[in-house]
């Protein structure tokens, strides 16, 4: 009786978030200031903000003093992190990263995992707190092998915000078989190259607003299995764009919502990208992307050749609405901006596109393909049926209301691989006209 007051007490001070596509509560269930009742700070455990003291072993120490209701603290000020920690087994948990964590060390792997945990709050009070992954030490060498700056596994009612994670040796973030997770105000800025990937995310029951991502992979990107997803104000700025995939056997991604998705010089606006393979993605909805200099933009490519064929006869696609999709692609005759290949023999079916304007940044001609593909809307064919080969249509004029607004601060030079990357500031606005959900920290 009493265990169930509190526990509901400690909910009622936190918002209860249940957004359409959610399928309940998203975040901490115990607020932040009842875990800085209990504080354990790095600092305190042997950690120095030297730049050179490893601050592995001390934040290890600090986790396992606070890990069942505190809050571990690193405070302002340059670390170093030369080994990697995993901390686990967290319950009412707060990371609070005020620093900047500097990779010295070389290992492969997380430089920090967090795994079963549950109600757990990683953020930075102050909006400044980052991990710089210094990665160009390791591209620079022709290497793309190196730590993920962040890892989540198994993690729970929990939420990651306010931080930025710069220059990852491999992928910036990533979150594995996690539920009830809220991501949000998080700048993300890595090398141009492919392989560094942004958010990689394959879990139940998250909501992901309000990110920028800067690198030439992977901007936010659902994996298999995931539902129950919603992902909104997302600035690909400078990026390799978002996706679905790659999607391989057995695939089972459902309930996904991208909402409100600026994309810049990126490989495409979204894509879903398969070969081979089985299973499903269905009950999706794309609505309100914005693309400007992108290579693709809708892009939906089953026989993927970037990636070797997997056995099956491809993953069904059903039930996937693009709405609102509006700007300009880069050369829409070379890289149309619908193109929605399915498998021959797994046709897909029940796709929607309107309300669906792009145009061309450079000639005057673009065009729009489909092959296998059933639904609604442009070289959809309506209703369902076999495998059909490839048709095109190419357009000579500009569609109308394709215009559409620009960020003013796109970024317009890539930070290539071979110098440091510096550590950004949380922008204020990811989308254009859309303020952040949550005021950013600092701000
Ligand atoms: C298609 O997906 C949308 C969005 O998830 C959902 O609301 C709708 O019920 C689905 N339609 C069918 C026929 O399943
Ligand atoms: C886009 O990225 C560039 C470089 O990181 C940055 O200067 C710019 O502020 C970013 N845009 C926004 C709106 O934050």
């Amino acid at each position: 009786m009493r265990a169930s007051t509190l526990f509901f007490g400690a909910l009622a001070l936190l918002p209860i978030l249940v957004v359409g596509q959610l399928s309940g509560h998203v975040g901490p269930l115990t607020s932040t200031s009842s875990k800085a009742s209990k504080t354990c700070n790095v600092l305190n455990y042997g950690a120095k903000a030297d730049k050179t003291t490893d601050i592995g072993p001390p934040l290890a120490s600090a986790w396992a003093a606070c890990q069942t209701g505190g809050t571990v603290v690193i405070p302002a000020g340059d670390y170093a992190m030369s080994t990697w920690v995993t901390l686990k087994n967290g319950k009412a948990v707060a990371l609070q990263l005020d620093g900047v964590i500097y990779r010295t060390g070389s290992a492969g792997g997380n430089m920090i995992m967090i795994r079963d945990t549950q109600d757990f709050e990683m953020h930075s009070s102050t909006g400044k707190g980052a991990v710089q992954g210094n990665g160009y030490q390791i591209h620079a060498q022709g290497s793309r092998s190196g730590a993920r700056n962040l890892r989540l596994y198994k993690v729970t009612d929990f939420s990651v915000h306010d931080l930025a994670l710069v220059d990852a040796p491999a992928f910036h973030f990533s979150m594995d078989t996690c539920t009830n997770g809220e991501v949000y105000n998080m700048a993300i800025r890595g090398g141009d190259w492919g392989g560094l990937d942004g958010i990689d995310v394959w879990s139940t029951n998250m909501w992901i607003h309000d990110v920028m991502v800067t690198n030439k992979d992977e901007c936010v990107t659902v994996k298999s299995p995931a539902k129950n997803i919603l992902i909104e104000n997302i600035y690909c700025n400078w990026s390799g764009g978002c996706a679905l995939g790659s999607l391989g056997a057995n695939t089972a991604i459902s309930n996904i919502v991208y909402k409100n998705v600026y994309t810049w010089s990126s490989n495409q606006m979204m894509m879903i990208k398969s070969n081979g393979g089985s299973g499903y993605v269905e009950d999706v909805v794309f609505e309100n992307f914005i693309g400007h200099g992108n290579a693709y933009s809708l892009d939906v490519d089953q026989y993927w050749s970037s990636m070797s064929a997997v056995d099956g006869s491809g993953v069904k696609l059903t039930n996937l609405t693009f709405k609102n999709w509006k700007g300009t692609e880069s050369n829409g005759a070379s890289r149309g901006p619908i193109k929605v290949v399915c498998a021959d023999d797994a046709p897909c079916t029940d796709i929607t596109i309107s309300d669906f304007a792009m145009w061309t940044e450079s000639g005057s001609k673009q065009w729009y393909s489909c092959r296998s593909a059933y639904g609604t809307g442009f070289c959809l064919k309506k209703g369902t049926g076999s495998s059909y080969a490839a048709t095109t249509s190419t357009q000579s004029a500009a569609p109308t209301g394709y215009s559409a607004a620009s960020m003013s601060a796109d970024l317009k030079t890539a930070f290539g691989t071979t110098i440091s990357i510096p550590i950004p500031t949380l922008p204020a606005s990811y989308y254009p006209g859309a303020a952040p959900h949550s005021k950013v920290a600092g701000s």
